[in-house]
């Protein structure tokens, strides 16, 4: 196509997996798309959304409202809403909005081109479920030293509080040899760190031809010359093998860091939600896993004010979290979602308890953190360099291997670097360090 390329205002909400859908989408519209910081220019404006509480799904329909101003200015301007929201809610989502040009799903994304075509025209609506994933585009940047490529999508658990298999489908395995070639094309254009995604990356390899695992997929990627730093994300802990804890400590590039999502430390309310594990079972599992690897840092998420949840179960939480000693955690109040099971379930609490219950829960968390990041300082420890601070660019940002985030002064040029840093001061989210050197490899 010739002549200047038309501009793509592109808003992510949501997790890790639509950060690296809206990178797929930058890709796919990119021979008629540029994108642009400045919505009031954008010929084509596309939100990608989250459903996974009712809070981010509320962040989507505001900011949908004050998007009625931009289009009444700039009617040739195509609106399109993407993602977990406009799977869950189809046409319905035109009829609330009717200034929407465009609402597509989760799976839809290899039609997107020609869905925005039509949508010059008219409304469009496509969030038909399909096999397969989107292949053979990009969720990284060329350059970048981190990426998160997408190895499986949906979910087959239902959880009773979760939305997902709703709105991401049933679990869908991308063959090994797309996943490698995509993770080596991205060494060789200088990249060196790879986080796989997937709903429930456990679940790898299920349905596909040939018979692979999830852990036989991490010891074919962690072999690939480059490859300096292996994560994934998430993990169900009732599908963590022991041939996978096995490969912590073992497999180089594979980074000292967990998220293993608990949810809540009470068997009655794991029970009730449908996670298929107990607390001693997680338990054995942490004390599998540090056994292995002493130096693994685990994160978790947890959810408070489950339907029923009673001021003891809540106490089993506080005490899992105390007792496991996670670096991190991801604290929720529970909030009904449509079709889910739990939204049904009688004995829904208060709002107050769920806020008070809620700030227990990161109060301790904080302390935790902060004695942890604690330990750290005196140590010189590797740091991937992931950018500078926007304000200051000799201000350097990056990340431990046990996924903590570290800033330092250094020159602009060690950015996508391996370095060595000294810690000197620990922040509650966060550590201070000194540049010490840079990595050898
Ligand atoms: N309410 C609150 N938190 C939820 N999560 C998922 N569904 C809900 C819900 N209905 C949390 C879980 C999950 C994380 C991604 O979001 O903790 O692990
Ligand atoms: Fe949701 Fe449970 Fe599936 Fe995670 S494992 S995506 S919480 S249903």
């Amino acid at each position: 196509m010739s002549g200047p390329k038309k501009k793509l205002y592109l808003q992510t909400f949501g997790c890790q997996m639509n950060v690296a859908d809206s990178e797929q989408i930058a890709q796919l519209l990119s021979s008629e798309y540029e994108l642009t910081t400045r919505p009031e220019e954008a010929d084509l404006y596309i939100i990608n959304t989250c459903a996974i509480r009712r809070k981010s799904e509320e962040k989507v329909r505001s900011l949908l409202g004050r998007l009625k101003g931009l289009k009444r200015r700039h009617p040739e301007m195509i609106l399109g809403v993407g993602g977990c929201v406009a799977q869950q809610e189809g046409e319905k989502l035109l009829a609330q909005a009717p200034h929407l040009d465009l609402v597509f799903g989760t799976h839809g994304l290899a039609r997107l081109p020609e869905l925005v075509r039509q949508a010059a025209w008219r409304p469009q609506v496509d969030v038909a479920f399909s096999e397969g994933l989107a292949s053979g585009v990009r969720s990284w940047k060329p350059g970048a030293a981190q990426a998160y490529i997408t190895i499986m999508q949906g979910c087959d658990n239902y959880c009773t509080y979760c939305v997902v298999p709703y709105v991401r489908g049933p679990e869908r395995s991308r063959p090994p040899a797309e996943v490698v070639a995509e993770v080596q094309d991205f060494l060789a254009a200088g990249g060196k760190e790879v986080t796989l995604l997937g709903q429930n990356v456990n679940s790898y390899g299920r349905g596909l031809k040939e018979s692979i695992t999830f852990p036989q997929l991490l010891k074919q990627l962690g072999r690939l010359p480059g490859l300096a730093r292996l994560r994934f994300a998430t993990s169900h802990p009732k599908d963590l093998s022991d041939e996978l804890i096995d490969l912590f400590g073992k497999l180089a590039p594979l980074c000292e860091h967990l998220h293993l999502p608990v949810q809540s430390g009470s068997d009655r309310i794991l029970a009730a939600m449908n996670r298929g594990y107990t607390r001693d079972q997680y338990l054995e599992l942490v004390g599998k896993l540090r056994r292995i690897c002493p130096d693994l840092c685990l994160s978790t998420d947890l959810i408070v004010g489950f339907p029923g949840e009673s001021e003891a179960d809540f106490e089993a939480t506080l005490s899992l979290v105390k007792e496991v000693g996670f670096s991190q955690s991801y604290c929720f109040k529970f909030s009904p979602r449509p079709r889910t099971r739990a939204a049904e379930l009688p004995e829904q609490l208060p709002e107050e308890v769920k806020r008070v219950r809620l700030n227990r829960l990161l109060t301790l968390q904080n302390r935790l953190t902060r004695e942890a990041n604690q330990r750290l300082v005196g140590q010189v420890q590797e740091v991937l360099v992931e950018g500078t601070s926007k304000k200051d660019v000799t201000q350097l940002s990056g990340r431990l291997r046990t996924n903590q985030v570290v800033n330092f002064s250094g020159p602009p040029e060690l950015v996508g670097q391996l370095v060595w840093v000294e810690l000197t001061e620990a922040h509650p989210h966060s550590l201070k360090g000194r540049w010490v050197a840079e990595a050898a490899a």
